[in-house]
């Protein structure tokens, strides 16, 4: 069974800066948390911070999958994924900061995760890690901004080595 939610709440390019999101990330949240496109909304979780942007509030400002390749440190329970979503985003809103190549990114996700553990990521896509890197499906959030603005999706996947690996 796949929980589905609705809020609707306005769109912001920092978006856990938007509280009805921001509470449903810490609520979804669990156990050590990395945040990796970490932006200005300090999380009330136990979050290690990656922006690449030197302005950001952050502990390591470094290349997402840069990040994900080198980290030596124990494995988080949450992978935060809230990246640019679109290459023209990432030049009109994020300074001209563009996302890692995602799939090569979504590849290494594993390194940096207990198995158990949970990936949320924000974008356009209902399925992000899927099925073929062992994750399942467990929530869907879409965040709806009215108007003629797209809806924001949220997804929650967890990572369970012990299932066959299918196509999405
Ligand atoms: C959609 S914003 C989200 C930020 C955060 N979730 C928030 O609500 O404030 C995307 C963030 O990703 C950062 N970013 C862009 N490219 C990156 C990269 N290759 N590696 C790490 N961070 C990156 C940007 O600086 C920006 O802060």
């Amino acid at each position: 069974m796949i929980i589905f939610e609705h809020v609707r709440c306005p769109l912001h390019r920092y978006t856990f800066s938007v509280k009805p999101i921001r509470d449903w990330v810490e609520r979804s949240c669990e156990g050590t948390v990395l945040n990796l496109f970490a932006g200005t909304t300090i999380l009330q979780v136990n979050e290690l911070r990656n922006d690449l942007d030197p302005e950001m509030p952050a502990d390591f400002h470094m290349d997402a999958l840069e990040f994900l390749r080198s980290w030596k440190g124990p494995r988080f329970q949450t992978i935060l994924l809230d990246p640019p979503y679109a290459y023209r985003k990432s030049m009109e809103l994020y300074k001209g900061m563009v996302c890692s190549p995602f799939r090569q990114l979504k590849d290494v996700v594993e390194l940096c995760l207990e198995p158990g553990g949970i990936v949320i990521t924000f974008g356009y896509h209902s399925i992000v890690m899927g099925k073929g890197r062992r994750f399942e499906l467990e929530r869907l959030a879409l965040f709806s901004h009215g108007g003629a603005i797209h809806d924001t999706i949220a997804s929650i996947e967890r990572f369970s080595p012990s299932i066959t690996p299918g196509s999405i």
